[in-house]
């Protein structure tokens, strides 16, 4: 696992956007389609802008892309202002140019999420693997909506949000948790670990303990965010104030400034 701890949160977006901007532009590629896990929340955020700027003023081109979301509220109206799909077109895929019928994620507006949780799988199956999957980090640990307790082989099934997480999401719901939904469908833990490069953003004090939870402590579901310990190519991209509690800082640090000239994330 690679730590890389920066001093600003736009230091996060550029590098986050960097490894994105990797497998677009990868020489092997030669246009064939690709499949991008995208999360939503505030953490991609000021990478989503960065993504936008490149694809504006430096071209970068989203041609070919396959959007796949990492999960969805379950009840929440088709076309409903905070829907991931929607919240995702708003922050990047509309912008970037990329066709809504590319933009892919579970379906949990249509009455059975039951039923559509393993439809998003079949799908991703057959369109990955994601060459890149972005994640945030929940204030519990949490990765995708799997909360605490979730196997570390799960799939793409339905969970239940914990009182924390919806009033953590309340802000995007005009500060009423109420009105966050109680249940959501999101990819697996076992699902996330399909991808091949996992990039983890994470900004602010407030995600200070679960990150040294994920990237220091044991392996564990209680952590979910520990499962990346197991991938064999993560980039854990952290501001100071997210990584003021990682006791190998120093050593992050020294990683990074004698990166080989090549080495890319
Ligand atoms: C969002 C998601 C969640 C968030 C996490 C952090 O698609 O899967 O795991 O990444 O809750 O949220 P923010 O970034 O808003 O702090």
């Amino acid at each position: 696992m690679e730590v890389v701890l920066l001093p600003t949160p736009e230091d996060c977006g550029r590098v986050v956007a960097d490894a994105v901007q990797a497998v677009l532009t990868a020489p092997d590629r030669r246009g064939a389609p690709v499949a991008l896990g995208l999360a939503t929340g505030s953490s991609p955020l000021l990478a989503y802008r960065e993504l936008i700027r490149r694809h504006t003023e430096e071209g970068l081109s989203f041609a070919g892309v396959e959007a796949f979301l990492l999960d969805e509220y379950v009840g929440l109206p088709a076309g409903h202002p905070e829907s991931y799909r929607e919240v995702i077109r708003r922050e990047l895929t509309d912008a970037v140019g990329i066709d809504p019928a590319r933009v892919h994620g579970p379906d949990g507006a249509g009455g059975d999420p039951l039923a559509a949780a393993p439809a998003y799988e079949e799908r991703l199956r057959a369109a990955g693997p994601v060459a890149v999957q972005l994640l945030g980090i929940g204030a519990n640990g949490h990765v995708g909506f799997n909360e605490p307790g979730s196997s570390l082989a799960s799939r793409t099934r339905v969970k239940t949000l914990t009182e924390q997480t919806r009033a953590d999401n309340a802000r995007f719901f005009g500060g009423d948790a109420g009105a966050v939904p109680r249940h959501v469908l999101t990819q697996g833990l076992g699902t996330i670990l399909d991808a091949r490069h996992l990039v983890l953003v994470a900004t602010g004090e407030g995600k200070a303990a679960p990150v040294a939870a994920a990237v220091e402590g044991p392996l564990t579901a209680s952590v979910p965010g520990s499962v990346l310990q197991l991938h064999p190519h993560v980039t854990v991209v952290v501001d100071s104030a997210a990584g003021s509690r990682l006791a190998r800082a120093d050593h992050y640090r020294y990683v990074l400034e004698h990166k080989l000239a090549d080495q890319g994330w």
